[in-house]
This record gives C-alpha cells, sequence and structure tokens, in this order.
C-alpha cells in the first residue's frame, strides 16, 4: 500500500499542526488525560458494579440466613423418641414434609425433608447417623444440617424446634444460605 493512503499518528499530528498552533496544547497530553479519564470512569463504573453486586448478594445472605417465625405446631409423639432415630411430621404446612432426628446425644433437630439437590426426601440413617438422600448418594450432618458429601449444593433448610412442658414444638423455618456451600 502506498503512503499515500497511510493515516498514522504522524499523518494526524501532520494534518492537525495549524490548529494546534492556534489552540496549542500537547496531543500525548490530551490522551494522557483522555486515557486517565477513561481509567477513572472505568474505575467508578466497576466500583459501582461491585457496590451493586455486593449489596445485593448480601441482601441474598441475609434474607437465606433469617428464620421465618411460623404459628407452632406440636410434633405428634416427638418426646418418645429415642435418641439415635427419627420421625417424619409436616409443617409448615401439611404439604411440607419435614424430619425431626433425635442425634445419639439426645438433641432435637429437624429440618425440611427435601434434599436441596432435586428435592427427594432425605432420610435418617442409624447406622451412619446422618441424613442420606437415596437419589444421587448425598449426605447431611445430622446435628447441623450441612453437606457432608455428595451433590446437594446448600445444607437441608432447618426447622425451628421447642420443648414446651415437655412436648415438642415447631416453631419456625430458616433457610440455608445458598452461597456457602452448604459444608459448614
Ligand atoms: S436429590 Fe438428593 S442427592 Fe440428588
Amino acid at each position: 500500500m502506498s503512503s499515500k493512503y497511510r493515516s498514522d499518528e504522524d499523518d494526524v499530528r501532520e494534518a492537525t499542526a495549524p490548529f494546534q498552533a492556534e489552540f496549542p496544547y500537547e496531543r500525548d497530553e490530551e490522551a494522557q488525560v483522555t486515557r486517565r479519564e477513561f481509567c477513572n470512569f472505568l474505575g467508578l463504573t466497576s466500583a459501582a458494579l461491585f457496590v451493586g453486586a455486593a449489596g445485593f448478594a448480601g441482601k441474598a445472605v441475609i434474607d437465606a440466613r433469617e428464620t421465618e417465625v411460623l404459628a407452632p405446631a406440636l410434633i405428634d409423639e416427638a418426646e418418645t423418641l429415642a435418641p439415635n432415630s427419627s420421625l417424619n411430621f409436616s409443617y409448615p404446612t401439611a404439604r411440607d414434609s419435614a424430619i425431626l432426628v433425635r442425634t445419639a446425644d439426645g438433641a432435637y433437630q429437624a429440618y425440611g425433608q427435601k434434599c436441596t439437590h432435586l428435592a427427594c426426601p432425605v432420610y435418617y440413617s442409624r447406622n451412619h447417623q446422618r441424613l442420606e438422600c437415596p437419589c444421587h448418594e448425598g449426605a447431611f450432618d445430622a446435628s447441623s444440617g450441612n453437606v457432608l458429601y455428595g451433590p446437594p449444593p446448600r445444607a437441608l433448610d432447618r426447622i425451628e424446634v421447642e420443648m414446651r412442658d415437655g412436648k415438642i414444638w415447631a416453631t419456625g423455618r430458616s433457610a440455608s444460605d445458598p452461597h456457602d456451600g452448604g459444608r459448614g
């Protein structure tokens, strides 16, 4: 290609030289300012996006940890449950299957029965003292609901339980944190 068709920085400098004489400023400086301004713009935009995203993420985490206070419901015969065993109940509605575990140390823990992977019902394995999902071999810690292994992406949803006058009541429900991987 002949130099006649070239249009590089030197050509532009040459073509604009008369105007630079009338309005003296250094093109290099102008380019610097433009780059600086552009970098500032990028920086501010990135910061704004980061703050916005962090805000949404923070809100999601807070929402996820909030316990939904619901009408208390008596869990029938839970007080007779032997250590290292479980029973099924429904909470907060008849369609929400849940599982109450009395761990080997005698503590009561309750969870939504839906596996957090693809919603198969989990069960309590007395042999392994953990909650297991038969669909894809996921397992959860009986004391915390955290994922022990397998594909579930988060811990089981927790159901709050309280002992009142020797009876066990379900009093609320909280979704596990969807961002922590459920491994505790
Ligand atoms: S549905 Fe429970 S591991 Fe897949």
